[in-house]
Order: structure tokens, then C-alpha cells, then sequence
């Protein structure tokens, strides 16, 4: 595929070779216990099992590589049931020192448009209402809150609500 470049940053598909530091950049995400669900990664080989069984399922999985270290990423996944396939579950997050340099609109900008092409219809998320910046960049992207989870998450002594965000990306044939 044509590789988008932000300032040096490749957005590329996610391959094998990339996991171990995918999975190194989704452990300091998660361990900065603020903007994912996750306080730390699953362990190295479980994260290769899911993702390498997502994308057997047709789920996106796209890196943003600084030269081999992976910065960022950003997945969608389809939903499993029948009558839900259409719909996927969007999940990204960005290194600490790479963030606001373009790269995070950057990557889902490119998974939203291959999920168009892949033919999911709906893409969906949740998003902790404390984090600005991430809620922010999907509503400039179009997707728009759809309900709240009250107190749904309770660390470190703080409770959070979880938004529930979701953009109709249209069909593209009529079935
Ligand atoms: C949310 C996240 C992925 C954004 O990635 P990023 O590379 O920093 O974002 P970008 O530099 O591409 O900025 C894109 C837009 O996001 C918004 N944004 C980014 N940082 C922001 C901040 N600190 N405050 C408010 N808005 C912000 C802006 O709308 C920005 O557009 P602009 O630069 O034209 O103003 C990144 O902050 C991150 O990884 N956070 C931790 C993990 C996470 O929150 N994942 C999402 C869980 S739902």
C-alpha cells in the first residue's frame, strides 16, 4: 500500500514483525492508567493471539512506525454476531512523546477510510469523558456520542463515565 508519511511517520498495515513493539506501545498507553481500558498490556503472546485472529477476521490494524518502533495504532474490529457485522469497534492511542504531531488523525483517518473500502458501515467506540484530546479528534472526524455509561470505571479512587461515540461511514452498495 502507499505509505501516508506525518513527519517522518509511516502509517502501515500491521504485520507480524511489528508486534512485540506494538505490544511495548500499547503497555505504556495502558500503563499510563489514564485513556485506555487496559493498566497494562496482555501478555506478549496473547496479543499476538488476538490480533493475529482479529485480522483472520477481517479486523484493520494499522501502525504508526518510526523507523522500526511503533508509535501508535489504530484497529477496528468487527463485530461477531449475526445482523451486527457491519459494525465495528475502533480502538488507537499514540506514545506519550509522539502525541499532537498530526499522527493520531492521521492513523484513523486512514483505518476509517479502509473500513469504508472493507465495507463496515458503522464504526463505534467508548471513550473515558475525562479524555479531551481523543474526544476532540473524533468529533472534528465526524462521530458523534450516542449515550453515556455513568461511573462505568473506578481507578485509582476516581470514577469515570464512558461516552459511547459511533460514525456512520454509509454503504457502499446496496445490498
Ligand atoms: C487521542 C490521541 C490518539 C490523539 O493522538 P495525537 O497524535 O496526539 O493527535 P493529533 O496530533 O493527530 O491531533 C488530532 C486532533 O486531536 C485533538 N487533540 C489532540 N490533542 C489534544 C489536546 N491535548 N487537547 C485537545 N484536543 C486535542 C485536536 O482536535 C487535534 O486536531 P488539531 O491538531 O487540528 O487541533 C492521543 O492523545 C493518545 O494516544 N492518547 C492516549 C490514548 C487514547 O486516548 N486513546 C484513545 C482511547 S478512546
Amino acid at each position: 500500500m502507499n505509505a501516508a508519511v506525518t513527519e517522518g511517520i509511516r502509517i502501515v498495515p500491521l504485520e507480524e514483525k511489528h508486534i512485540e513493539s506494538y505490544h511495548r506501545c500499547l503497555d505504556a498507553v495502558a500503563r499510563e492508567r489514564k485513556y485506555i481500558a487496559f493498566v497494562e498490556a496482555p501478555p506478549l503472546e496473547k496479543t499476538r493471539e488476538y490480533v493475529l485472529a482479529n485480522m483472520a477476521i477481517g479486523a484493520l490494524h494499522f501502525v504508526a512506525v518510526d523507523g522500526v518502533d511503533v508509535v501508535g495504532w489504530c484497529d477496528v474490529t468487527p463485530l461477531k454476531w449475526e445482523g451486527f457485522t457491519h459494525c465495528g469497534r475502533l480502538g488507537m492511542g499514540v506514545s506519550k512523546e509522539y502525541r499532537k504531531r498530526g499522527i493520531g488523525r492521521k492513523l484513523i483517518e486512514v483505518v476509517t477510510r479502509k473500513a469504508k473500502e472493507a465495507g463496515f458501515e458503522r464504526v463505534e467506540l467508548g471513550v473515558f469523558v475525562s479524555n479531551t484530546p481523543a474526544i476532540t479528534l473524533y468529533e472534528t472526524l465526524g462521530f458523534v456520542v450516542e449515550g453515556v455509561l455513568k461511573k462505568a470505571r473506578k481507578l485509582d479512587g476516581a470514577y469515570d463515565d464512558v461516552l459511547l461515540m459511533a460514525k456512520f461511514l454509509g454503504t457502499l452498495r446496496v445490498e
